[in-house]
This record gives C-alpha cells, structure tokens and sequence, in this order.
C-alpha cells in the first residue's frame, strides 16, 4: 500500500488531469501540484474555484529537465497525465507527439528512479491498435502493443520506456492503459463535444467515413477513481487496462447527441475519413476489477450524455475561445 501525502500530477490543467486534481481534493487529504505547459489543450480555468491550501499550479514543461527535478524531489508520488494527446493533430504535426510524450515521460522517470519516487504513468488503449467490428475479442493486459498512428506510437513508445525503467533501474511505477474519456472539460476538438458544441452553433455534427468506427466510452470520473485505487492498491511493475464496457459505435453517439439536443437524429453529414482510422476498441477490465475491487459508477451513457450536454450548455464561457480556431483546422483537413 503507498502512503501518499503531496502529489505532483503532470498535465493536470487538461481534461483528464483536471478531472482527477477535483477528484483527489473531493475524495482525499493530499496536496497536488500541477505541472503543466498550459498548451492550446491545458485551460487554468479547469481548475478554478479549488482550495488554494490543497491546490497548486506550476506552468512547466516536462521535457524540461531543471523544473522536472525540482518538483519530483518535493513530492511523494508522480501522476503523469500531460500528452500531446489529439489523433488528428499528430496526424498533421507529429513532433511536438515526440518531444512531450516521448523525451517529457523519459524526463519524468530519470527524475523519479533519482528520488527513489513512486510513478504512475497514464497512457491509452491505442497502444493495442484495433479490434475487427464483427468479433468479440477485446483488449487485455497481455495483448501485443501495435499502434497505428504518430500519437498511439509515442504513447507505446513513454509505456515501454517506463517497463523499461522498472526491470533495469527499480522504479516503482505502474502503468493505466483506459479507452476514450468524456464528460466535462473536455477541449472541442475532440469527438463528444465537438458535436455538442456544433449543435449548440448551429453547425451539423461531423461523422468521419461511414461512422461504424466503435470507442469503448468511460466517464473521466470512474478513470479518475481506477487511478486512485491503482496507485493506493496496485502492485509495482503491473499495467491495468480501465474500461466500463461502454461500446458504442460514432454513428450510435451522435445519433443520441441529437436526440438529447432536440434535432432529428439523421442531422449529421459524413465528412473525409481520418486516414489510418482505427476500427475498433474494446476493454477487458477485469484484472482491475478483481485485483483492486474497482468498478464504474458512470455506467449510463444515455445519463452521462445527457449532463455532458448539460454542462457544456452552462460553461460556454470555458469552451467558445477555443471553438473558431478548432473549426478552421478543421475546415482545412476537410474534416
Ligand atoms: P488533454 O490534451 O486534454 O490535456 C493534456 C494536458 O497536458 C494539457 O493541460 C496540456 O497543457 C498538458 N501538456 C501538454 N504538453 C505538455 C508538456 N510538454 N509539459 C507539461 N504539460 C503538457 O489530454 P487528455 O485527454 O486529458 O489526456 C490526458 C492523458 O490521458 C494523456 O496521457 C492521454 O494519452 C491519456 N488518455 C486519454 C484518453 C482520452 O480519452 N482523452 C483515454 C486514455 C488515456
Ligand atoms: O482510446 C483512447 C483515446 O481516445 C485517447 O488515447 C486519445 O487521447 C483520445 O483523443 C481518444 O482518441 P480517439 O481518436 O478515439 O478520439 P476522438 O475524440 O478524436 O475521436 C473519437 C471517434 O470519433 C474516432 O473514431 C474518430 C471519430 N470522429 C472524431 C471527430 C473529432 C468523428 O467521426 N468526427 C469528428 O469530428
């Protein structure tokens, strides 16, 4: 069992990051500190209203090896989230993927095997590739890493890197492997609120290629509860895969947005296919759910759907800055 007290969580002002520091001070007594680059994906206002004594922001790069060491040295445990995180964008820009997820994570572990630090490391469940649509086989712990794009592959690449770092040096690292993430706080670029927020506009929703594509969809606070009981309960070395057995496929999500929204559920039009396009992905979670007792609280997605639109309707504020710039990317990949 790991005795926390200050937690420093990288990329913390991101969706997930930001998702899990509100989760820590609601549910536990530690301390965190942010670090975080605040890159077009990072918004200090994800953070707002928490408790100045519990909550702290350090704006920093991980790849920054100087800030890195300073921080990992005052705290008990390392929570890394921060990512280049977007498929498409690493599409059309992929150094930035290398420099964050790749020389950020090994800037990280060099600081944590130093300090003799426990580390737990975020990561996805793209690293496994895809799944046919027609078949039942899903995701395990045990499945052969195969990425198939520039952000999935530098995932992989920080996953091996941390294996690595605990066979060679000892570190006391685990590693989470969870499929996609919605809920609140989640930037407009990404698929959910995306549409969301198209609708709110005016805009018909976006379906790339023929929209059979299947996410296995999980609430970012039942990611943020896998963690927690990883890091209090996991044992060193282990990776957990955190699903909720949420498959959908993108047609069926955005049929259900419109429904939500008050529009007929064909409003949509179909728009160039995301080139590589994963078919499918599906979690086995029971390592997590036996070992650690753990188990989803978020488990109706036509709920959490409903209260995802729900708030971004009443936090416009937090998401309008960033939607016309999305857009035109957008526009310009056709998509
Ligand atoms: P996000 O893009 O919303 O947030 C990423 C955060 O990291 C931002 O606050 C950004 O400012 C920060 N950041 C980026 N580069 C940085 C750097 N060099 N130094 C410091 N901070 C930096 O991402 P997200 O969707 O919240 O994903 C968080 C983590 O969870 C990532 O590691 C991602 O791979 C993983 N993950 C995401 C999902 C999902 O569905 N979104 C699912 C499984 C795993
Ligand atoms: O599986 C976990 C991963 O989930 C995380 O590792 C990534 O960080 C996260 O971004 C997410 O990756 P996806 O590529 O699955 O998510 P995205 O929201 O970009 O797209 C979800 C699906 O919706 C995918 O099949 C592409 C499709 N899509 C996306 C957009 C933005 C559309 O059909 N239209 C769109 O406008």
């Amino acid at each position: 069992l790991c005795v926390m007290g200050q937690i420093l969580v990288t990329g913390g002002a991101g969706f997930i990051g930001s998702n899990f520091v509100h989760f820590l001070v609601e549910n536990t007594d530690h301390t965190v500190t942010v670090l975080d680059k605040l890159t077009y994906a990072g918004n200090i206002e994800s953070l707002a209203g928490l408790p100045s004594n519990r909550v702290a922001l350090v704006q920093g790069d991980i790849a920054d090896a100087a800030v890195v060491e300073g921080l990992v040295k005052t705290h008990d445990v390392v929570v890394h989230y921060a990512a280049e995180s977007h498929n498409d964008n690493s599409l059309h820009d992929p150094r930035p993927f290398l420099d964050t997820n790749i020389i950020g994570t090994y800037t990280l572990i060099e600081a944590a095997r130093k300090h003799d630090k426990r580390f737990h490391h975020i990561s996805t469940d793209e690293v496994y590739g895809d799944l046919e649509l027609d078949d039942l086989e899903r995701f395990t712990e045990n499945t052969p890493y195969n990425p198939s794009s520039p952000y999935s592959s530098t995932k992989a690449g920080s996953d091996l890197l941390v294996r690595a770092w605990v066979r060679s040096f000892g570190l006391q690292a685990t590693i989470s492997n969870c499929s996609n993430n919605y809920g609140p706080y989640q930037h407009v670029e990404k698929f959910i609120p995306r549409q969301i927020t198209n609708v709110i506009d005016g805009v018909r929703p976006k379906l790339y290629g023929k929209g059979e594509n299947v996410r296995d969809w999980i609430h970012a606070n039942d990611h943020s509860s896998a963690v927690l009981a990883i890091i209090e309960k996991g044992r060193i070395g282990e990776t957990y895969l955190i699903g909720a057995d949420g498959e959908k496929n993108n047609k069926e999500v955005v049929e259900l947005i419109l429904e939500h929204m008050g529009q007929s559920r064909d409003a949509y039009d179909h728009v160039v296919d995301r080139p590589g396009h994963d078919l499918r992905y599906a979690i086995d979670s029971s390592k997590l759910r036996t070992e650690l007792g753990w188990s989803p609280e978020y488990s109706n997605f036509d709920a959490g759907i409903k209260n995802t639109i729900e708030w971004y309707r009443d936090n416009e504020g937090w998401w309008r800055p960033q939607k016309a710039q999305t857009e035109a990317k957008y526009t310009k990949q056709g998509q």
